[in-house]
């Protein structure tokens, strides 16, 4: 018979008082957890959008292409998955939005909300959308700039975010975004750093200022390490 859990919860208490981090049942962002299931996608986001629109897909669909994208960019860890998926749902409204709408920014969105510059590189960046994004561009590559965004037409930055909307490429944003526009260290930073790492990554990648304790930001990091931590592992101290 497996012991009961009280009699786990003690043993951790004794264990975590005797041994340096982590100690068994305590919060370790570096555990590497597996896919991530339909449940607890609706567990970090319960009011994930079920509304089928153009912007809203399957949450079934959904966790296919967070899964392979997780996969693809070699994102394995509790840190590094509960970052993102915090992310993703804040910025999309329980992935609601696929496009900016508040104030309606023509080039912004993915389930990241990238910004046009991010937008543009993130298309071109990809060998499937290249060509199209080439060619809305009249040839050349585009250094685009918050500043010189205003100066690329309306519906070019529309044409070329929307080449970024379908569902393999706008779930795989904020992976690309972590890799390709943080600092290097990041991607380790956030397997390895819990709350401190998730706050900086915010502040200084994402530049969406600190997170504060009782922010959306906090809640959604806070919900997305509980639905995704193995049975039995704490919460980590500043979601309590
Ligand atoms: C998203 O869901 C959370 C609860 O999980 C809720 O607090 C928040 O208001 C929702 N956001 C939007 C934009 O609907
Ligand atoms: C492409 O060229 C057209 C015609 O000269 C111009 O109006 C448009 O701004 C250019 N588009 C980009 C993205 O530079
Ligand atoms: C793009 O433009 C910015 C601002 O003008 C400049 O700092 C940066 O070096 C440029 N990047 C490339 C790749 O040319």
């Amino acid at each position: 018979m497996l012991p009961s859990i009280p009699i786990l919860f003690l043993l951790a208490i004794i264990l975590s008082s005797t041994i340096a981090a982590p100690a068994p049942g305590a919060f370790n962002p570096s555990t590497t957890i597996p896919d991530i299931t339909i449940q607890q996608l609706l567990a970090a986001a319960p009011t994930i959008c079920t509304a089928v629109t153009e912007e809203c897909h399957p949450a079934v669909d959904a966790i296919k292409e967070i899964n392979t994208a997780f996969a693809h960019y070699r994102l394995k860890t509790l840190g590094q998955k509960a970052a993102l998926l915090g992310l993703m749902t804040l910025e999309s409204g329980n992935f609601t939005y696929n496009v900016n709408h508040f104030p309606g920014r023509p080039g912004q969105g993915t389930k990241a909300m990238l910004m046009f510059p991010h937008i543009y590189d993130y298309a071109l960046s990809q060998p499937a959308l290249r060509v199209e994004v080439l060619r809305i561009s009249n040839g050349t590559a585009l250094n685009v700039t918050i500043d010189n965004t205003d100066k690329i037409p309306v519906a070019d930055q529309k044409a070329i975010r929307a080449l970024v909307l379908p569902e393999k490429y706008t779930y795989a944003a904020a992976m690309w975004y972590l890799w390709n526009k943080c600092q290097a260290s990041m991607v380790m930073k956030l397997a390895e750093g819990g709350f401190e790492a998730f706050r900086e990554y915010i502040r200084d990648c994402i530049d969406a200022g600190d997170v504060t304790s009782g922010s959306d930001r906090l809640k959604r990091w806070c919900s997305a390490v509980k639905a995704m931590k193995p049975e039995g592992m704490g919460m980590p101290e500043q979601c309590s």
